[in-house]
């Protein structure tokens, strides 16, 4: 790992290299920037400057106003991390910028700039060298990450850089059809992926529960679709430019022929049946589909696209296509008609006309298409882009057709994983021998059954980090320790920008659980997490409706803290378990349970949260009582009674199950050390 290396050199020239000669001087502290993503090459010169004396910006080379944006964004982070304001003199940062464009854009064939920068920071100033707007605004992003509040103020260390990214495309879908997410939420994403150097928002702007953008062309898709909330056409404008500011494009996803109810609430002459249709309250795969074999529906399609191209820029252009529910097409005599006529056996060759009509129409305004991996069930225009999502082999059999890929098999961020999941899947397949050219990147993906406006920074962040690592770093970066310790740095930061994830379990505990139960409800989130997906769906079964002021609503997905420090733990006293340290703190640990699960249980009233919470509570006391007796016997004491056995069996087998809609995070370490606690008793 080539950033060990780095650091281990970084270690002894950092910071003081005079003192080296001085044995009673604790060694300086290695060089650890909290960076994230992990640059492509860093290179410590040793000493730092000091940056909230004040600095001056200037530019040379290609100017735009979205660079002095970017930078006046550079200077007030600043400031709100420091907390005053930093005079405009001093230190000098100079920013050359080549080009509007510049690189061959090599990975993609309209609108992918070069992304690199070189970052050089010394004694005599910044300097901040990219091709293009889009590496210099980058530049900004790891310039803030370095900079370390030092005795009251802001120092950044000597140190150069040279980085680039390993994929061009960086995605993040936010799913607003099924849950309408405000301006402002939008816009706080936006903010978290211009830190996380992610490049793409697909913004997934239609689906049966909802149409939320407004059409003056056929108004009645955001007057009936959008009733649970739309987009105005300036606010769409706004998040673009927002959006671009911050160099990421914005592929809107209207998706078609299925998800699409919410088309024909106003518009029912567009479907396969005749209607009535209403917004989707649930959640799933529905029968609606559009009508691919009437001439109307192309015009329609054609008038739409040719309105939304004015509100969305880029020539990417993403048409959905998952999940069609054919009933209604086998149900619509003229379509089974239409199907014979043209050979058509299978509805996937419906739904290859389909996208051929739509590839048509897109290309007569620009766009080039995007679709989800099953429109390679069918016939497939050269060209279109498949966004790989229900299994790694989709991504082989897109490269094999000669597609090129986007990868979110195992980035879905609704799925409840923890964020080393997510972290340990490579958009390009182990053993890959294709051009690894034709992978263009991955998409975190944030759908939006169990979200709401309240609770989506929590869902997306710091998770999406993971992903916006992976896609962006060498594929060699891959310690997960070193992942977690730099995201909590870099989750702070983007609290500090606005961002709710590190607020929202205080926040959403503060206005709907009663005062007397807020810490220990507080503590227990520490330690359980949401449910996944398919679990909450099944135990739920939420509608559009559901509100979101459960405790799992209020719990963050990913309790790394007490799960990764609960295995260490474990290990080191299976180590050596008659070493008393070791013991001491997983005994600390137990009994902290032990009272808290006591804590919930006394607590009396019916209040919800509390109600949400008991079950969990109940698993974490039989966990602490099953862990202190495996403690116990591991330690020499004694072997486990058959009643302890049985306990402890029971406990193994019930951790990891959900406990209501939570689940207690600390299976690994418990599974671990209730194994051993069996095996020493002889009863495996
Ligand atoms: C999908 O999750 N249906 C793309």
């Amino acid at each position: 790992m080539i950033f060990r290396t780095i650091v281990a050199i970084g270690a002894l020239s950092v910071w003081g290299a005079g003192l080296a000669a001085q044995p009673q001087v604790p060694a300086p502290a290695p060089f650890r920037p909290n960076l994230l993503p992990m640059p492509a090459s860093i290179e410590p010169r040793g000493g730092g400057v000091r940056i909230s004396d004040g600095f001056s910006l200037t530019f040379a080379g290609y100017r735009e106003p979205r660079l002095d944006r970017a930078a006046d964004r550079f200077r007030s982070h600043l400031t709100v991390r420091l907390g005053r304001g930093i005079p405009t003199t001093g230190l000098q940062v100079r920013v050359t910028v080549a080009g509007p464009a510049g690189g061959d854009g090599s990975h993609y064939s309209a609108g992918s700039p070069d992304e690199s920068y070189r970052l050089t920071v010394r004694p005599s100033g910044i300097d901040l060298v990219a091709p293009t707007p889009a590496g210099a605004i980058y530049g900004f992003e790891t310039l803030f990450q370095l900079v370390e509040i030092d005795g009251g103020g802001l120092s950044v260390p000597s140190v150069e850089i040279n980085d680039r990214p390993r994929y061009p495309w960086r995605g993040l879908l936010l799913d607003v059809g099924r849950h309408f997410e405000p301006v402002a939420a939008v816009k706080r994403q936006l903010e978290g992926m211009a830190a996380a150097k992610l490049n793409v928002l697909h913004w997934h702007l239609s689906e049966d529960q909802g149409f939320p953008i407004e059409s003056r062309r056929f108004p009645k898709l955001h007057t009936k679709g959008g009733t649970r909330g739309y987009y105005t056409q300036a606010e769409v404008r706004e998040i673009v430019a927002y959006a671009g500011d911050r160099a990421i494009r914005v592929i809107p996803e209207f998706d078609m022929p299925g998800h699409s109810t919410a088309w024909f609430v106003g518009y029912p002459e567009l479907a396969s049946a005749p209607g009535p249709y209403h917004l989707e309250t649930r959640f799933g795969v529905f029968r609606p589909a559009f009508d691919p074999t009437r001439e109307s529906v192309y015009r329609f399609l054609d008038a739409f696209v040719g309105e939304m191209a004015t509100l969305f820029p880029d020539p990417y252009w993403h048409i959905g296509g998952d999940e069609v529910e054919p009933h209604d097409w086998r149900a619509n005599r003229r379509i089974r008609a239409f199907m014979a006529g043209h050979g058509m056996k299978r509805p996937a060759a419906l739904q290859a006309w389909f996208n051929h009509r739509l590839a048509g129409i897109l290309a007569k305004h620009g766009r080039r298409m995007i679709g989800w991996d099953e429109i390679m069930d069918g016939d497939l225009p050269a060209g279109t882009v498949v966004q790989s999502w229900r299994g790694e082999t989709t991504v082989s059999q897109a490269v094999v057709r000669g597609f090129p890929v986007i990868q979110s098999w195992g980035l879905y961020l609704d799925h409840i994983k923890p964020a080393e999941e997510h972290y340990a899947v490579d958009p390009t397949p182990s053993g890959f021998l294709g051009d690894p050219g034709v992978i263009w990147g991955g998409e975190a993906c944030m759908w939006g059954e169990q979200i709401s406006g309240r609770t989506v920074d929590s869902r997306i962040w710091p998770r999406a980090l993971a992903v916006a690592e992976r896609l962006w770093s060498r594929a060699e970066v891959t310690d997960v320790d070193d992942y977690y310790q730099r995201a909590a740095a870099v989750s702070h930061a983007l609290a500090e920008r606005g961002l709710g994830h590190e607020s929202h379990t205080r926040l959403m505990l503060g206005a709907l659980a009663p005062p007397e139960a807020r810490g220990a409800l507080a503590a227990l989130l520490d330690l359980a997490v949401p449910v996944t997906f398919p679990e909450r769906a099944e135990l739920q079964r939420p509608l559009t409706g559901t509100p979101h002021d459960r405790l799992v609503d209020v719990a963050s997905p990913d309790a790394w803290r007490t799960r990764r420090s609960l295995s260490r733990l474990v290990d080191r006293f299976l180590a050596d378990p008659a070493r008393q340290a070791g013991r001491d703190s997983l005994t600390m640990m137990s009994e902290g349970w032990r009272d808290l699960a006591a804590r919930i249980g006394a607590l009396t009233g019916g209040d919800a949260m509390v109600a949400d919470a008991r079950p969990a509570a109940e698993a974490l006391g039989a966990a602490a009582a099953a862990g202190l007796a495996s403690l116990e016997t591991l330690a020499g004491r004694h072997p486990l009674s058959p009643a302890e056995a049985a306990q402890v069996r029971a406990t193994a087998d019930r951790i990891g199950r959900p406990q209501g809609l939570l689940r207690l995070d600390v299976r690994p370490g418990l599974t671990t050390l209730f194994a051993a606690a069996l095996a020493l008793s002889g009863m495996p």
